[in-house]
């Protein structure tokens, strides 16, 4: 009864770690070591699976966040030219869009007045560029939109000598948009500009690096955007494909 360990498991022997490992017996060496609270490092393998969710995560972000702009909308979900024709969801209006670029974008010069700076910046309230003028028609003022103005312009009658930088950068339905927007804003009334005929011009213009000048754009044929590429859905065909088989 004083002792129920064997002779040979001598606890002092155990304990005895620089003593003869020889004299610990087989069954005691197989027992894993008693489990203690320290400091161990976490498993490799478990951070590498959280940056494989980081990673992935972040892949996702890069995808979906529209680059974090307010002004992102999803184009599937948006009929631009109008209700009717296969639109998924109400049709949002470009002049909302359009504001919110004008603010984003073109305040800081133009105003949000429209009414520019003396001197300076031209307007865009009454401004023949905008609504059009004896010569002026749609394609110039995508034209300066996308590739940017240079040199001496007159607005209104007034010269103005500056520069605006091009931008290119923003989509054809944001172009379309702030377009249709300063064209329809401040008691200006022209017809809106449709996304197609951003792209029509985009691509008419794509050799072009430098911003325009007025006697450039005066050399192009006066065209416009037309109603006739407004109301024609660009929505793919209604996908109301009867099963054939
Ligand atoms: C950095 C200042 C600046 C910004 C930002 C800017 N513009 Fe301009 N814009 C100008 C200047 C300067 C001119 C005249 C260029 C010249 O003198 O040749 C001009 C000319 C124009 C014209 C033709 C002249 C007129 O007054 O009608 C239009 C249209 C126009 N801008 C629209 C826009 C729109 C839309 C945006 C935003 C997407 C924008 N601008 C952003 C400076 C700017």
């Amino acid at each position: 009864m004083t002792s129920n360990t064997p002779s040979n498991e001598d606890p002092s022997k155990l304990s005895n770690q620089t003593g003869e490992k020889s004299s610990i017996p087989a069954p005691v060496l197989r027992e894993n070591p008693e489990p203690t609270s320290s400091n161990a490092p976490i498993p490799l393998a478990l951070t590498s699976i959280f940056f494989v969710i980081i990673f992935i995560a972040g892949i996702y972000l890069a995808l979906n966040s529209g680059g974090f702009r307010s002004d992102v909308f999803s184009p599937k979900l948006v009929s631009w030219s109008g209700g009717g024709a296969g639109g998924v969801a109400a049709p949002v209006d470009p002049k909302v869009v359009g504001k919110r670029i004008f603010t984003q974008n073109c305040v800081v010069c133009h105003q949000t007045s429209g009414l520019g700076m003396p001197g300076q910046f031209p307007p865009l309230v009454g401004s023949e560029w905008v609504v059009g003028g004896d010569w002026v028609a749609d394609n110039h003022l995508v034209s300066i939109l996308l590739h940017g103005m240079q040199g001496a312009v007159q607005v209104k009658g007034v010269t103005y000598n500056n520069a605006m930088p091009p931008w290119k950068q923003l989509k054809d339905d944001q172009i379309a948009a702030v377009l249709t927007y300063i064209r329809s804003e401040w008691g200006n009334a022209a017809a809106p500009i449709s996304p197609e005929y951003v792209k029509s011009m985009r691509d008419k213009t794509t050799a072009r690096t430098e911003p325009w000048s007025q006697k450039e754009l005066k050399a192009m044929p006066a065209e416009s955007a037309g109603t006739s590429a407004a109301p024609a859905a660009p929505a793919p065909a209604a996908a109301k494909t009867t099963p054939s088989a």
